[in-house]
């Protein structure tokens, strides 16, 4: 799997420079700013999922081409508004001074903002574009808004220290604030690919447990891992006196929790074989990653 994601990786890099390239503007600082944000490294995980949503549809990864350049683009002005200090705070991101360290708030606002007008614009100018595109652009639209991501960072903004804030509430938010654009990756790609309802029923199940899976780890390196190792900002979660899954349960059963929800994403594609064998495989690595 981590040579697979390391070719993914290298896939998504050479396409990003050539879409920079191509849709950038002469306005400064805002260029600089944007492709600072989007270039600066990450793991690459949601365009690994776009490419596993077209493997497990039996398609390249040049058919996802502009969705997984798209989310990206999505992933990244997430992060920047994320690390605004009017939200978490944060001066180092990907081993790098956040955007609003380098260019300024007001700049690293923009530069979020037209992150997610080019992603609408990449996924628009697919050269294949086709009611399928179509209708993979509206889940990802959905999966990122109110009722997705956004939602989420609402709820993490809004009511992380209140009293009554239980496991219940903290799940609902990991799945609004970071289940939501993984299944907007895999299942978005899915749609992309014409996958049918079974299919994207299943897989929508699976990202669901995946994406909290991959929170809580986020939430357990928080607190247990290093500012060099994750290349941000540790401890941070405390600083900002958000309660995580760590909070409510402790490591030691919070790594049980994440069990629980490797068995249930698993089984939730089971049905379809070698099909969703790197499903399979990526969950378990992301259970276990260290950054
Ligand atoms: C960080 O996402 C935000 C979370 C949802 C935990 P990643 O850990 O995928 O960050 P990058 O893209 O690799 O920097
Ligand atoms: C961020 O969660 C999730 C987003 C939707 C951006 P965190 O706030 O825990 O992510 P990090 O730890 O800053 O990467
Ligand atoms: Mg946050
Ligand atoms: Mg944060
Ligand atoms: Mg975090």
């Amino acid at each position: 799997m981590k040579d697979l994601l390391a070719e993914y990786k290298n896939i998504f890099e050479r396409q990003l420079q050539d879409i920079i390239a191509e849709y950038k503007c002469d306005i400064q600082p805002i260029s600089d700013a944007l492709v600072y944000a989007v270039s600066n490294g990450g793991k690459r995980i949601r365009p690994s999922l776009c490419y596993l949503g077209a493997d497990f549809c039996k398609k390249d990864p040049d058919y996802v081409k502009n969705l997984a350049l798209g989310i990206e683009m999505i992933h990244s002005y997430s992060l920047v508004h994320d690390d605004l200090p009017c939200m978490d705070n944060d001066e180092l991101r990907r081993g790098k001074p956040t955007a609003h360290i380098v260019y300024g708030e007001g700049m690293a606002m923009l530069a979020g903002d037209a992150l997610l007008n080019m992603a609408f614009e990449v996924m628009l100018d697919d050269v294949n574009f086709d009611i399928n595109m179509r209708n993979a652009m509206r889940y990802i639209a959905k999966m990122c808004g109110i009722n997705g991501m956004i939602g989420g960072q609402c709820l993490d903004l809004a009511n992380q220290s209140k009293e009554n804030f239980g496991i219940k509430e903290l799940t609902r938010l990991n799945r609004l604030k970071t289940s939501c654009l993984i299944s907007g990756a895999l299942v978005g790609s899915a749609i992309r690919c014409g996958a049918d309802d079974n299919e994207i029923k299943a897989l929508d199940l699976y990202a669901q447990n995946l994406g909290e899976i991959f929170q809580i780890v986020d939430d357990i390196l928080d607190r247990t891992s290093t500012e060099q190792a994750l290349g941000k900002q540790v401890k941070q979660d405390i600083a900002n006196d958000k309660k995580s899954v760590v909070d409510l349960l402790g490591i030691d059963n919070a790594r049980k929790y994440i069990k629980k929800l490797e068995n249930e994403a698993v089984e939730s594609i089971s049905a379809y074989g070698q099909r969703s064998q790197k499903l399979v495989e990526l969950c378990k690595f992301l259970s276990n990653r260290s950054n």
